[in-house]
């Protein structure tokens, strides 16, 4: 089962993150040899899924928002990358049929999916992929996307995380509700089912009522992989609680270690082994042969960007300020705290820390959405990948990869090596589950502090 030995070396956990267009900088698509295609285009997923199994990464993430990002504004929907994308659990499901090993995860709104809907397509996920499904939580972040669902579900964020939290005790309770073994299928006595191994949940709580059971069979890895990437209080309350894998988007090491160091004794108070939370932030690595030509690949990413196209990216995590009313070339601009999200935060602090001007911090958004960035030889990325990690901000890495196949080639071919020669990164898969290879024993999920729901997994 799960590899939690501490004799055993700590090795990094290594997820790539895509988006279900692929190219995750903004310039990514129009290299010459980029998947341009990969929203609409289920080979380019194949190529990529195999050759990161190969690689022997932790898991493929995809990560979603629903409906066609910025349609509303036209000159800014034709320049980016983000008009068609695949569905998560559709693609995963499919990609799970030409993989073994590799951990198949997708992002999927509470504020929008019943979560008996959820949990039945997540677990049929995890059993068509023999124990390889995870589930990042959000609660939506993009008000267009309510628009497609009668403009229900965007509610406040302290509101979407409270009804969050009861989304996922009311989906673990329906993964709860069959037991290991309660389909004996006996061919002899006829007894298909074992009622007594199935259960009821009974959920009524404030925004759900769910009887349950579940129809699918249980999971082969005792239960998906839970996922969670919020950076707010609430959003280190809901994590802290109920994750196996937390997301998180940091650019500096300082940042980057508090969020560690809180979220570990927050999950060590609800009773949880901290070391079975894994943390990882995201990060987008340009590598070269050499520094310059590191430095070439990026300016050349950059140049592609158009910078409306940025300020509109940006404008996600600053929902209360309009941009484009500051000049691009002064110092980015003073801002009220009261109008930023997580994000917002993050793209003021890089601002306040490196000095940057609005265009900087535009163009660092564009390539990675206020996700760290390194850039420099393998050894020199590798220094501060280890750094992260040996200095407790990190319990490996989400690679953000700015275009594919190239970032990603560039990825397995120079910085794994210099990984596995210092003994941070794997050579083989250590299990056949997503759990088993993350080292995640199963355990209870710990109820909410003030909880007023009757369920909880
Ligand atoms: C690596 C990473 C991946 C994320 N993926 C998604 C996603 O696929 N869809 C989405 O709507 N939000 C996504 N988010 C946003 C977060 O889940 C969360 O909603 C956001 O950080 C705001 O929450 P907070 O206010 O608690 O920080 C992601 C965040 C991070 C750091």
């Amino acid at each position: 089962m799960a590899n939690s030995d501490s004799n055993l070396p700590r090795l990094m956990k290594l997820a790539v993150l895509t988006r279900g267009n692929s190219n995750y900088h903004a310039g990514g698509w129009r290299l010459p040899d980029s998947y341009a295609d990969a929203g609409s285009n289920f080979e380019r997923w194949v190529e990529l899924a195999r050759k990161i199994e190969s690689a022997k990464f932790d898991m493929l993430f995809v990560a979603d928002a629903i409906g066609p990002l910025e349609f509303d504004r036209h000159h800014v929907f034709a320049r980016s990358p983000n008009a068609d994308r695949l569905e998560p659990l559709t693609l995963l499901s499919a990609l799970s049929a030409v993989t073994k090993r590799l951990g198949l995860a997708a992002t999927v709104a509470t504020s929008y999916k019943p979560p008996y809907d959820l949990a039945r397509q997540v677990a049929s996920l995890d059993l068509i992929s023999h124990g390889r499904a995870g589930w990042n939580i959000v609660t939506g972040v993009i008000p267009a996307d309510a628009a497609q669902y009668g403009d229900e579900g965007h509610a406040p964020p302290a509101e979407r995380y409270v009804r969050g939290e009861e989304y996922v005790d009311v989906v673990t309770a329906l993964w709860a509700s069959v037991e290991p073994d309660a389909f004996p299928r006996n061919k002899e006595s006829g007894i298909y089912a074992d009622p007594d191994k199935v259960h009821f949940i009974n959920h009524k709580g404030k925004y759900y009522s769910v009887k349950g059971p579940l129809s699918v069979g249980p999971s082969p890895q005792g239960r998906p992989i839970l996922i969670q990437a919020g950076q707010s209080d609430d959003g280190r309350a809901l994590s802290s609680r109920v994750a196996d894998v937390i997301f998180t988007a940091h650019s500096s090491f300082e940042r980057a270690r508090e969020f560690y160091s809180d979220v570990k004794q927050r999950a060590a108070a609800f009773g949880r082994d901290p070391e079975a939370v894994k943390i990882l932030p995201g990060v987008m690595i340009i590598v070269g042969r050499t520094a310059k030509e590191a430095e070439e690949k990026q300016a050349q990413l950059n140049s592609w960007i158009d910078i409306v196209a940025g300020l509109a990216r940006m404008q996600v995590g600053l929902p209360g300020i309009d941009l484009a009313q500051y000049p691009l070339d002064e110092p980015f601009p003073e801002l009220p705290p009261a109008a930023m999200a997580s994000r917002g935060i993050n793209y003021v602090d890089m601002a306040r820390r490196e000095n940057l001007t609005l265009r900087q911090v535009v163009l660092r958004g564009a390539a990675s959405n206020a996700h760290w960035i390194i850039k420099g030889t393998a050894v020199q990325i590798v220094d501060q990948l280890e750094h992260w990690f040996t200095g407790r901000a990190a319990d490996g890495f989400n690679l953000l990869c700015s275009s594919l196949p190239a970032a990603i080639d560039d990825i397995i071919e120079l910085v794994l090596p210099e990984l596995r020669c210092r003994n941070l990164f794997r050579t083989e898969y250590e299990g056949r589950t997503l759990r088993e290879n993350l080292g995640i024993p199963v355990a209870p999920i710990p109820r909410q502090r003030q909880n007023s729901a009757e369920s909880c997994g």
